[in-house]
């Protein structure tokens, strides 16, 4: 058996029933932690959860647009498992996909009540739970590339994850003297059903045109790199690493790839 990297401790992750989160879960489970799946689709997560058959693994709905339900989540963890070590804040929604000269307004509304409200929500609750009971705990964001380079996102989605890079900063800040760490992981386009479902494409038509555009070639990014990104996070080996947005980007986001195409 490999390396067992959360041995006793407690997660909490969003927007698990599928996707990235799925993933992480799992990943944590196979880790030794105990997992909280919070999501809003309950066949979904129940099916995951059933897939684990682990009595470390249960799901717990939450709508992260609504506090009341994110305390309730983290409550839930600490009831069951007896505290709360890593929050994986992942729920996340894309919005959508226009020219900024059509953007509807309210509908960005929407993409900031999940990935910038609900993202601030999780961390509070689980950092009130953390400094309580004096836990030295992990927070990670899931943010994007789309936080980092232009054009690689809609606006408002862009925009969100910028503010969850920027909140995540800040909560290091300040958490830090409790000996909190928060980081973000970024990742490069991953076929999940999120993605495939706003461009009303195939997994391996996503895959493809991810591929295509990637910075990094011969590997097809999915959503189990990003967990393994989470995994690290989460363990004791990334101790004394806080307040990094951790792209999982292959280079994307740091190459310029008007020069990068020149043929030498
Ligand atoms: N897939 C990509 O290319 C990509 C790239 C960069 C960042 N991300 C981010 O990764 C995260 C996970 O997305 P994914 O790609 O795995 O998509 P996904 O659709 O597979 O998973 C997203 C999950 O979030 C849940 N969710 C949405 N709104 C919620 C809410 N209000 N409360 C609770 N749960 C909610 C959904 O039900 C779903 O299970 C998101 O934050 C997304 O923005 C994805």
């Amino acid at each position: 058996m490999s390396k067992q990297r959360l041995e006793g401790k407690v997660a909490l992750i969003t927007g698990a029933a599928s996707g990235i989160g799925a993933e992480a879960a799992r990943l944590f489970v196979e880790h030794g932690a105990s997992v909280v799946v919070a999501d809003i689709q309950d066949e979904l997560a129940s099916e995951l959860i059933a897939s684990m058959s682990s009595d470390r693994a249960s799901y717990r709905r939450c709508d992260v647009r609504d506090e009341a339900q994110v305390a309730a989540a983290v409550a839930y963890a600490v009831e069951r498992y007896g505290g709360l070590d890593v929050l994986f804040s992942n729920a996340g929604a894309l919005g959508p996909i226009s020219s900024i000269l059509d953007l509807d307004v309210a509908a960005m509304d929407g993409v900031l009540a999940t990935n910038v409200r609900g993202v601030a929500a999780t961390i509070k609750h689980a950092a009130r739970s953390m400094v309580a009971r004096r836990v030295r705990g992990s927070i990670i964001c899931t943010a994007s590339v789309a936080a980092c380079v232009g054009g690689s996102g809609p606006h408002a989605y862009s925009a969100a994850k910028s503010a969850v890079v920027g909140l995540a900063r800040s909560a290091c800040g300040e958490l830090g003297r409790h000996g909190i760490r928060v980081n973000c992981i970024s990742p490069f386009g991953v076929a999940t059903p999120m993605v495939c479902a706003a461009y009303g494409a195939e997994p391996e038509d996503i895959e493809a045109n991810s591929c295509a555009v990637a910075n990094l070639k011969g590997i097809v990014l999915k959503a189990r790199h990003i967990a393994e990104a989470a995994l690290f996070l989460a363990s004791d080996e990334s101790a004394y690493v806080s307040g990094q947005n951790l792209a999982v980007d292959g280079g994307f986001a740091v190459v310029n790839h008007s020069y990068s195409s020149a043929s030498f």
